[in-house]
């Protein structure tokens, strides 16, 4: 019987391609082992509280992509932009409400003796629940007192996450607005009713279009948090 014989050469090179293949699987493995963002619930309720350079506001958040809508309802302190923006306004600390359907509508309310609604068609649908999909990610960093992993996305926004939970915890956008999450409650849905606009609503005379590309994008953003990201 023949005696068979490896040479070492032959040795070398498959000793050589096991540990090319080995060390770059590790290097792929560690740049795909890089945490991702949890995509966001189809349906929940959150209390965003909300610092822009100092004016702080609340937002009732209804995120609902289940049916194509998301609702920001937003008190600002004391109402103080309100008063602001129009000194005569007598009804401080009322409620803005910022309604958004897939379909491209906002509408921007308030409801009260003033029926002010303002209606816009924008190109663009509510954010998806995969929208932090393709951010980088900056590492681990402690946040409002909780351990957050870190990302950011096109420059735009900054997005902090519990790394147990994988609750949002923290999100800053590049205008500085600050969000901070208070509530986080899975599933939760508003009732049809309340998405239903006030009847002034579709009066034409308060009806504006405008193309996606226009500035008033980001004047919907200035307060309707999850626009400022498109
Ligand atoms: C709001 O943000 C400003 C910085 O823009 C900061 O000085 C201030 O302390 C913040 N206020 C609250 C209540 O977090
Ligand atoms: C989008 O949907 C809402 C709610 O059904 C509706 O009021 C609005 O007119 C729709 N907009 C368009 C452009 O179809």
């Amino acid at each position: 019987m023949k005696k068979s014989s490896v040479s070492p050469i032959t040795v070398l090179f498959v000793v050589a391609a096991i540990l090319i293949s080995y060390y770059s699987d590790v290097s792929s493995a560690e740049s795909n082992s890089d945490p991702t963002p949890a995509p966001w619930p189809h349906q929940f309720h959150s209390i965003l509280f909300v610092n822009f350079t100092g004016s702080l506001s609340l937002i009732d958040l209804w995120y609902d992509w289940t049916n194509g809508r998301n609702f920001n309802i937003i008190q600002d302190q004391l109402g103080s932009s309100e008063i602001i923006q129009n000194p005569s306004f007598a009804s401080v600390g009322e409620l803005l409400y910022d309604l958004e359907w897939n379909n491209g509508t906002v509408f921007r309310y308030t409801l009260d003796d003033k029926k002010k609604c303002s209606s816009t068609l924008i190109d663009v649908g509510i954010l998806r629940p995969n929208w932090l999909d393709g951010a980088t990610y900056l590492g681990q960093q402690f946040i409002d007192g909780f351990h957050c992993n870190v990302w950011q996305k096109v420059d735009f926004i900054w997005y902090y996450e519990d790394i147990v939970t994988k609750r949002p915890v923290h999100w800053v956008f590049y205008t500085g607005r600050s969000i901070h999450v208070m509530t986080f409650e899975v599933g939760a849905v508003l009732e049809d009713a309340k998405w239903q606009a006030p009847v002034y609503c579709f009066d034409k005379k308060q009806v504006h279009d405008h193309p996606a590309s226009d500035n008033d994008i980001l004047e919907i953003g200035s307060k309707g948090i999850l626009r400022e990201f498109i």
